[in-house]
Order: structure tokens, then C-alpha cells, then sequence
């Protein structure tokens, strides 16, 4: 995907992602409700997918306003949407091509900087979303060191973006979320999987960040 393109055809990764959060372990569960604990206000969430994070928003959310380009992960959402516990729209559309006149008071990210195409860019336009003092939650796969590093750098330059949305694993999100220009709070690590097993999106990365006040 190149510029402001707004939509992404993937119908493939459409129903294998559908499939995969229609039966997705109780652990990523529990770190998708973390992200989001304690969230208030109006929230920005960036490619949705199926809407797996709606019904984990708490009652303290006013509205979330939810990007997904995919047109039907997108449709899946919004039913996903329509049971949720707060107000959810969702809209088709990429963040790129999201027009800048609105204001949130945080942004939710899972799983999706990996798999834009420039998380730079993107991570600066977040930044300019965001209130002063509004907080960025993330929920990303990130790079490993040692031997799944390595793995991870294989993956990414031959078959893995291909057959799982762009998903970029060995990705320095959280450095990249400083060079934006948030400011780090909280961050933790987790392995998805056990140490052992070679699986390139084992570790993924839990924090918040918020955009300095003026
Ligand atoms: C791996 S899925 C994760 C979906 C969801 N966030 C979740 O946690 O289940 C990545 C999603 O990002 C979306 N996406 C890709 N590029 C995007 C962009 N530039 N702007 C917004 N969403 C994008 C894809 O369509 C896809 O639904």
C-alpha cells in the first residue's frame, strides 16, 4: 500500500484473520483487555480486523471511533460493533487517508503497526491525533534478539508479510514510538508462545505512551 490509499483488498487474510480471532487463546484476551483498562474519553482504534478488542472496552469510553481499510473485516466488525458495551462506528478506511479533523484522547494499536507499510508516518499522524496528554495503548508483535530474531528477519523477507496482512515481525515499534515523539509510561514484554518454539510472532509488546503536553 503507497500514500493515502484508503482501502486494502485481502480476502484471503480477511478470512483466515476471522477465523484466527474467532479462536483466539484466553491469554491474548487478557493482554487485549490490559491495553485497554482504564481507557475514558473518545478513542481512536487503527485497523480494527473484527472488532476482537469492542467488548473488552470498559463502560468509561464514551465512543470509539474504529478504522478498518479491509472491506470485510470491516463488515464483521460492525456486527462485532453492534454488541459492544460502548459506542463503536466503524469506518473503512486506512489511517493515511483518515481526514485530520479530529481530536481523541487515546489511540489503540493491536497488532497493526507490523503491519503498516510505514510505521513512522503513521505513528507521527497518531501523535498529531491525540490531545496534549493523550495516551497511545499498544499491543504489538516486536524485533527478538538471538536465534528468533534471526527467524523473525527471515520471515519478513520472504513469505510472512505475504500470507499474514504485511504483518513486518522483527519491527523496533517502541523505539519508533519515541523517535514519533510520545513520551513512554508503561511497556512490558510477553512471549505468546513457550521460549522454545519457533513461531516469529511469539514476543509481543504491551505499554502506553502519551503525546507530551503542550
Ligand atoms: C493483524 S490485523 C489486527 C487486527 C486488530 N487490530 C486485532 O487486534 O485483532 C491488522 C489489521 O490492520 C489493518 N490495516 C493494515 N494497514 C492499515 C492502515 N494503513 N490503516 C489502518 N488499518 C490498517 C488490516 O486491514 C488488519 O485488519
Amino acid at each position: 500500500m503507497t500514500g493515502k490509499q484508503a482501502s486494502v483488498d485481502n480476502p484471503v487474510f480477511a478470512r483466515v484473520w476471522t477465523f484466527l480471532t474467532r479462536h483466539e487463546p484466553a491469554a491474548v484476551r487478557a493482554l487485549r483487555q490490559q491495553n485497554l483498562a482504564g481507557l475514558t474519553g473518545r478513542v481512536l482504534e487503527v485497523g480494527a480486523g473484527t472488532g476482537t478488542n469492542f467488548m473488552l472496552y470498559p463502560e468509561s469510553v464514551g465512543e470509539v471511533v474504529a478504522l478498518e481499510p479491509e472491506s470485510r473485516l470491516a463488515d464483521v466488525a460492525r456486527e462485532t460493533a453492534a454488541g459492544a458495551p460502548v459506542p463503536v462506528t466503524v469506518t473503512e478506511c486506512t489511517i493515511e487517508a483518515l481526514p485530520p479533523d479530529d481530536e481523541f484522547d487515546a489511540v489503540v494499536c493491536s497488532l497493526v503497526l507490523c503491519s503498516v507499510d510505514d510505521p513512522d508516518t503513521v505513528l507521527r499522524q497518531l501523535l498529531a491525533r491525540l490531545r496534549p496528554g493523550g495516551q497511545l495503548r499498544y499491543l504489538e508483535h516486536v524485533a527478538s534478539p538471538g536465534l528468533r530474531g534471526r527467524l523473525q528477519r527471515l520471515a519478513d523477507a520472504t513469505v510472512w508479510p505475504r500470507i499474514a496482512g504485511n504483518c513486518h515481525t522483527h519491527r523496533d515499534t517502541e523505539r519508533r514510538i519515541a523517535a514519533a515523539g510520545f513520551t513512554p509510561q508503561t511497556a512490558r514484554h510477553e512471549l505468546l508462545f513457550p521460549s522454545w518454539v519457533p513461531v516469529p510472532v511469539s514476543e509481543v509488546a504491551l505499554g502506553e505512551a502519551i503525546r507530551p503536553a503542550a
